[in-house]
This record gives C-alpha cells, structure tokens and sequence, in this order.
C-alpha cells in the first residue's frame, strides 16, 4: 500500500481493497477466540441470523452458545489489549496518527454469519483473516438514515450496494465512516476490524470550555456591537446576537493550553486502569491498552498518558516516545536518560515489562 496515495485519495473519503501483498499467517485460531470470548472482563457479543434479520444472543456465553444452526458471529472487542500477536496488526497502520488507534476487534462467522448491513462511524480496515468473507458496499449515511427496529444492533432498513469483494486471508477493505457495509462469511470465516476512533465535537467543545472557563476574567462582560443601532423595546436584534457570538469566537482563539484535546483523545476505555507501584522493570514497551500520545511544547514536551498531561522539560525524548508509540521497546536501565519520564509512565500503568 503506498500510504502517501491512501491518505491523499482514500483516508476518511473512499473505500479501498488492498489485496494481500504476502502470505498471511492468522494470529489467532478460532477455538482461541470462543476461549478468550468466555473470560471475565472480556467484551464479547454473539449476533445470530433469523429470517432475513439479526439479533444480539443477550444469553451469558457459553460453551453451547455456538451450536445451532443459524448462521452466527462472535465478536470480540479489543483483542489487542490481551494478545500481542493481534496486538502486532496494529503496526501495519502505523503511518495514521496512533492516538486515534481505538482497538483490534476480532470475529469469527459460521458459514453465512455477518452482523446485518451498518454503518460505524471510525474508520475501520477490515483484515480477511481465515476463510473467506463477501463484503457489499452500500450508501453513504449519516444519523437521519433509518435504522431497523431493532434495539440492540444497528441495521439499516434499506441497504443499496454499490460494489462488492470477496476478501481471501490477508486482504484488506478500508471502510470510512458513514459508508454502508454488509459482510457475509462464505464458510466459516474471521475478521479482523483495526478501528480508529475521532472524538466527538460536543466532546471536544465542552474539554476546551471547562479547561478555558477558570482562567477567563469574570469582569469581562458582553459589549454592544458597534455602532449600537436602535431596536424596539424589548427587541433582540440579529446583530446582538452575532456580536456575542463573535465575542465568544475571538476568546476561545486566545491563547491557552491545548491539554484538553491530549487529555480527551488519550482517555481510557477502561476507567480505572490502575496505578501501578514499585520499580521500572530493565525492558519496557507501552501496554496496547494503554493511551499515549504527545505533543512539542514551548518549552519541551507534553505527554499524554491516559488521559493525564506529564509536562517534561527536554525535548530529547521525542525520539523514545515515538518508539513507545509504534509498539517499540525501550532498555529502561541505569544510564537511560528519561528513567523519570519512563518511571512516571510506568506508575500510570502505561507500559509492560517487555524483558
Ligand atoms: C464483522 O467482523 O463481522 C463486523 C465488522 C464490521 O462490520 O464492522
Ligand atoms: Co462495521
């Protein structure tokens, strides 16, 4: 894939088929999957197929939840965090900004399985990982595309294929968001679905306000537009309006620290991903289920490590951060110079011992 084409024409724009460019060795058998799907602390859903429609087996997992004879599909989220040679898929995307990396969720279909045709709104690259799986491509939708009464999964009430590929082990589809998809397993099949998540606006909006709010002065106050024009009494004139809001828009330009996005687009899924005590280990890598990401500041950099902001006063550990970012390992010894940065990293439960 030249990745410099994919961004320019494809990323967050087209689907593209990128056929396997070398053998394709699955990371993960099947049985292993169903194994992981029934360990506590695992999110894991089965969708099975009835008449031409879909619905989620809200049953507790268990070994019989895989027999019967409608087609099926277990998904399994955020495998990556627990299986480092699914956590390894990740570095085929490693040219797209690793802070919007979400998870690699797993699936395995029986024969004629797949979850109904959707949309999702990330970014996914579908990766073809045993058997075979037909993917249709539909239309583009959007929150005001109507949706099937069915309260647990998303499916589309109308589904308008515009193209369609049979992807063998080691193929991969880019889907963008919004765009209509509708996978069918033909044989039993597994996919891999390397997601990226984007924070929502409203998210994004209401960080920067809270972060902003304690340092505006409370005696800044609403001016009049200038020249005030007459109004009737009582009258709440369009230009009253605009001139709050430009006030408004000209605030949030004024300098301040960007932290919140970090801080928001570095949050756990896991709310409470522990601290940990005790001693740097010799040889550490970031944890996959970990957030990181950081940013060259004024005076050094700022790290972003689930969702906290570590300020570091030297610049020189860009090059050991990125390392960490794109699934490196790093010696974490006597003489290493950014041990307290690594330390402070490894106390947020960011990184695993690697030795
Ligand atoms: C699947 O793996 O069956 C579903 C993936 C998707 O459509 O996002
Ligand atoms: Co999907």
């Amino acid at each position: 894939m030249d990745s410099a084409r994919f961004l320019r024409d494809y990323w967050q724009q087209q689907p593209l088929l990128i056929p396997a460019a070398a053998p394709f060795d699955n990371p993960l058998q099947p049985e292993e999957l169903a194994g992981l799907a029934l360990e506590p602390g695992v999110e894991a859903r089965l969708v099975r197929e009835q008449a031409g429609d879909w619905r989620l087996d809200t049953a507790p997992l268990n070994d019989t939840s895989f027999d019967g004879d409608e087609p099926w599909t277990l998904l399994v989220q955020r495998v990556d965090h627990c299986v480092p040679a699914v956590a390894a898929l990740r570095s085929w995307v490693s040219f797209l900004p690793s802070w919007r990396l979400d998870d690699v969720m797993v699936s395995y279909a029986s024969d004629g399985g797949g979850v109904g045709p959707h949309y999702d709104n990330y970014d996914v690259f579908l990766v073809q990982g045993e058997g075979q799986r037909r993917w249709q491509l539909g239309q583009r939708c959007d929150s005001s595309t109507p949706l099937r009464d069915n309260p647990d999964l998303r499916i589309l009430s109308e589904f308008e294929e515009t193209e369609s590929f049979l992807l063998n082990p080691g193929d991969i589809l880019y889907v963008p968001p919004g765009l209509a998809h509708w996978g069918t397993a033909v044989g039993p099949c597994m996919t891999y679905s390397i997601g990226f998540r984007a924070p929502r606006l409203s998210d994004m909006l209401s960080r920067w306000i809270d972060g902003m709010l304690p340092t505006v002065d409370p005696e800044r106050l609403y001016r009049d537009p200038q020249p005030l024009v007459g109004a009737r009494p009582g009258q709440l004139t369009d230009a009253a309006i605009a001139a709050a809001q430009a006030q408004l828009s000209a605030l949030l330009m004024e300098p301040g620290s960007p932290d919140w996005f970090g801080e928001l687009v570095t949050e756990p899924h896991d709310e409470d991903s522990a601290e940990v005590e005790g001693p740097l280990p010799a040889l550490v890598a970031l944890d996959p289920a970990a957030r990181l990401a950081w940013r060259r500041a004024d005076n050094g950099i700022t790290v972003y490590a689930n969702g906290l902001a570590i300020s570091v006063d030297d610049a020189d550990c860009a090059d050991m951060l990125a390392t960490l970012c794109d699934g490196g390992c790093i010696e974490a010894g006597v003489g290493q110079a950014h041990r307290a940065l690594l330390q402070e990293l490894w106390n947020t439960g960011c990184l695993l011992d690697d030795g």
